[in-house]
């Protein structure tokens, strides 16, 4: 038996959200199989976790004098946080935008009068790929200080086929260059692009299709469309993942954000890995998606957007969980409607505003991201065999963690078995 690389031990808590089914992602009920190891220890060997277990259980014979040992005595260890939703790569920012917001004007107004995405996309496509990458590598830097340490990246600010497979580029190699593991999405889909203003939202799609899909193979696991008045129509979404669905991508939507168009429904009767925002979703229409999909789609709940954007409708999580759909959160990360990384605070929000219990709203950050970006079987508990990605939080319990409002309470990043 080798000995162990890295033994994080000690720790007055470890929570492994191991315990539930490892067959789909936990919906509520399940969660009252979650595992809290009571002076606990996680061994890991290379970049894999070994062992999870109580200290007495901690096998002597495996740690030599080369193992590396982290003390979290008094502290909680849990696994890495995986954010399941962000738009990482993009030029400029919009603080212009905050004021003309503060002062009364919707997300849409701006976004028609040609702001909003349109002017990250002028800004992004103005931008150099050094540049491009340089930001991405800051903001994965502030996403590893709170600890996460999975992130999906979408692209989606370029809207032309050159700057859109830049953007995936730019989301792989800077995953590349740190070691927070990036999973990258193809968001061409995003809205339509001035150039395709007259010809409209099927045309445009059509050319994704037939002119950028081809190139992405083995680059994007997953593409994503924004369904919503002002971006793409159900129909025109409905057949660009259809269609995407046949080249091989797995499915995501931005849907039900600021209306009830029906783009949840459709796209997980299509199989969709994840639909995205629901805060106009019904609880009726989740328990449809709940049944139809027996928990294989995720919803992807995102409480801090509604707070940014002054929209004092939040999803109802609530009512999703009690509906049986699995629910996961995440910032959303991106320059209009949620410039902030720090998802422990989006952890509270959905406590506040959107009914989650604690221990609720830590799997949806954990097991229930990494079911939402297909990545489940790799990473977001801590199992023998998964990717060795951890935190040590400054905390005495599990029960602090949504608690503390908006700080980040991460002493310690470990992924894949190296502190980082
Ligand atoms: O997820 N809603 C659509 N897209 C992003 C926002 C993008 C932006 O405003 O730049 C979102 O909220
Ligand atoms: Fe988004």
């Amino acid at each position: 038996m080798f000995p162990y690389t890295l033994v994080i031990q000690h720790a007055a808590q470890v929570l492994t959200l191991a315990g539930g089914p490892t067959a789909r992602p936990l919906a509520g009920p399940d969660l009252s199989s979650w595992t809290i190891i009571e002076n606990g220890y996680v061994a890991c060997q290379g970049d894999k976790i070994a062992a999870v277990g109580p200290m007495a259980e901690l096998d002597p014979a495996r740690i030599s004098p080369e193992t590396r040992l982290i003390d979290a005595t008094g502290r909680v260890v849990m696994p890495g946080l995986v954010e399941c939703h962000t738009h990482l790569v993009f030029g400029g920012n919009r603080a212009h935008e905050f004021e003309r917001k503060l002062r009364g004007e919707s997300y849409l107004d701006i976004l028609a009068s040609g702001g909003g995405i349109l002017s990250t996309v002028r800004a992004t496509r103005a931008a150099s790929e050094q540049e491009l990458l340089e930001n991405a590598l800051h903001h994965l830097e502030g996403f590893r200080r709170y600890g996460i340490t999975t992130l999906e990246a979408k692209s989606g600010y370029g809207l032309d086929r050159d700057t859109e497979l830049r953007l995936v580029g730019v989301a792989r190699a800077a995953g590349r260059r740190q070691p927070v593991r990036v999973v990258p999405t193809f968001l061409g889909a995003h809205v339509v692009p001035p150039e395709f203003k007259e010809a409209g939202p099927r045309a445009y799609v059509d050319f994704i299709l037939r002119e950028v899909l081809s190139d992405l193979k083995g680059e994007a696991a997953f593409v994503d469309i924004f369904c919503e008045q002002g971006a793409f129509p159900l129909e025109v979404a409905r057949y660009f993942l259809e269609q995407a669905h046949k080249m091989g991508f797995g499915l995501k939507i931005h849907a039900e954000q600021l209306h009830d168009l029906g783009g949840c429904e459709m796209a997980a009767a299509l199989g969709a890995t994840s639909i995205d925002h629901c805060d106009y979703l019904t609880p009726a229409a989740a328990a449809r998606i709940a049944q139809q999909t027996q928990g294989q789609t995720v919803a992807v709940l995102l409480p801090l957007v509604p707070l940014f954007l002054r929209q004092e409708k939040y999803a109802p999580g609530r009512e999703f969980i009690d509906n049986g759909l699995p629910v996961a959160l995440s910032t959303d990360f991106n320059p209009g409607s949620c410039p902030s990384k720090n998802l422990w605070l989006a952890l509270s929000v959905a406590c506040l505003k959107m009914g989650f219990t604690p221990k609720e709203a830590v799997a949806a950050a954990t097991l229930n991201a990494a079911w939402a970006i297909g990545h489940a079987a790799d990473c977001g508990s801590l199992a023998p065999g998964k990717r060795a990605d951890l935190l040590v939080l400054n905390l005495g319990s599990v029960a602090e963690i949504p608690y503390w409002l908006g700080e980040n309470p991460v002493r310690d990043v470990v992924i894949g078995g190296e502190e980082v």
